[in-house]
């Protein structure tokens, strides 16, 4: 179990998961975390939250190699998960089934339910749509007030419209559920506000399908919808799913961009590295993988059980026990990725792990890219003078919530 004591030291000597991030530079991931790699161990007890001491697998060699490793259960309930909430902990025993906590076979199913409208094809397809919607965005940001609110001008409404789109969502409905994927991902939410959070999104979805039963269209809830009919889902199996592909699907996005801006305000000359390329499609695909790395935004993550004993880069990892691949561990890898500090928007950057690893590997990936490749390639061009309004010290970082970003941005132009 997590809670085992290690052989080699008391628990309160053991560093503490997550470690707080320093104010000085508050994009770059905890520097007691970066120190571990001075350690030259890749696998190593931390302390957690509540207590128990998780297995933190540090370089991105060995998280590779424990993420694809099928004695590792992502199923939240199982013996020694390690839990990033209280929250979490409190409903572990009655999280139903999809497609994130499970594994082997049953996980592979869920995957397939959504092959067909993830593919790299239908996703580039809607890059006219994306850059549409970026450029009338900008557009009433330009014609709206100066100084603005960046998450509120920007950086929700374009995921959060593409998603719907994806879905088969109504917009008009994002007050209700940006403001629950709030509390979907807040570290200090409490069991009753998880549960009510949970259920009013799923029964929300729940409707959304049940109507395009009826009356279908060319989306996803239409598609899963179209799979209930066949017998080869429940209506009970698919609001769930749906309900994290809407969180997920425009939250990080969002933190993604308005995080992403904030960084490279911080860099002028890689700003007008960017800026100058902006026309170079190349350049900029490049550019996202190096903010993806650098910012790391699912900070707490990933996390697995241990199903069957192994033996791992030297240490005896046993059945019932946490582990933990820190994911801006991985990416701020001397190893992988030299002098890791450093931002440097034209590094061959992609093999990083802000996506994770493995068979649970991040199913809208190739959306978020083209996301932020539109609005990287984007903004800067149609705002070259695009500034914060706010002093770095004077802005809130999301250490609270499981995708890393900052609450308000305001920017001037
Ligand atoms: C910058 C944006 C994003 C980042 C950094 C990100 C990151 C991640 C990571 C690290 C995982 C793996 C978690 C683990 O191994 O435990 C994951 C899984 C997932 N992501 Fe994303 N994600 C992003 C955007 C999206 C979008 C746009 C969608 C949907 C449209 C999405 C849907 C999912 C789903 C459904 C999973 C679960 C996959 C599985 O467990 O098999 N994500 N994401």
């Amino acid at each position: 179990m997590t809670e085992t004591v290690p052989d080699t030291a008391p628990t309160q000597e053991l560093p503490d998961f997550p470690a707080p991030r320093s104010g000085a530079c508050p994009f770059a991931p905890p520097p007691d975390l970066l120190k571990l790699h001075d350690t030259d161990k890749s696998v190593l007890r931390v302390r957690s939250w509540d207590g128990t001491t998780p297995w933190l697998v540090l370089t991105h060699a060995a998280q590779r190699a424990i993420l694809a490793d099928p004695r590792m259960s992502a199923n939240i309930g199982a013996p020694g998960y390690p839990h990033t909430t209280a929250a979490m902990k409190a409903h572990a025993g009655e999280m139903q089934p999809s497609i994130n906590n499970t594994d082997g076979a049953e996980h592979v199913r869920w995957r397939r339910m959504l092959t067909s409208s993830f593919t790299r094809h239908r996703m580039r397809r809607l890059q006219p749509a994306i850059q549409q919607i970026t450029d009338d965005l900008i557009d009433r940001m330009l014609d709206g007030p100066n100084p603005t609110e960046l998450n509120e001008a920007l950086s929700l409404p374009l995921p959060s419209l593409m998603i719907c789109e994806l879905l088969g969502v109504p917009y008009e409905d994002h007050a209700f559920f940006q403001k629950h994927a709030g509390v979907t991902n807040a570290v200090n939410r409490t069991p009753e506000e998880n549960a009510a959070t949970a259920g009013a999104l799923r029964s929300y979805i729940a409707r959304l399908i049940e109507a395009k039963m009826d009356d279908p269209d060319e989306d996803v809830l239409s598609d899963l919808g179209a799979r209930i009919k066949a017998g080869e889902l429940s209506l009970e199996e698919a609001a769930p799913l749906g309900h994290i592909l809407l969180v997920a699907g425009h939250d990080t996005s969002a933190n993604m961009i308005t995080l992403g801006t904030a960084l490279l305000l911080q860099h002028p000359d890689q700003l007008a590295a960017l800026r100058e390329n902006s026309g170079d499609p190349d350049y900029v695909a490049k550019a996202v993988e190096e903010l993806l790395r650098y910012l790391t935004l699912p900070h707490l993550l990933a996390r697995r059980a241990v199903v069957e004993d192994l033996d791992f880069e030297g240490v005896t990892i046993r059945a019932g026990e946490g582990v933990i691949a820190s994911l801006p561990a991985a990416n701020w890898d001397p190893e992988a990725f030299p002098d890791p500090g450093a931002l440097a928007l034209d590094r061959s950057a992609s093999h990083h792990l802000a996506f994770g690893w493995g068979p649970h590997q991040c199913v809208g990936q190739q959306l978020a890219r083209i996301e932020l490749q539109v609005v990287f390639g984007t903004l800067f061009r149609r705002i070259p003078t695009l500034r914060l309004a706010a002093g770095l010290e004077d802005l809130s970082f999301k250490e609270d919530s499981q995708a890393y970003g900052i609450y308000e941005l305001p920017v001037a132009w």
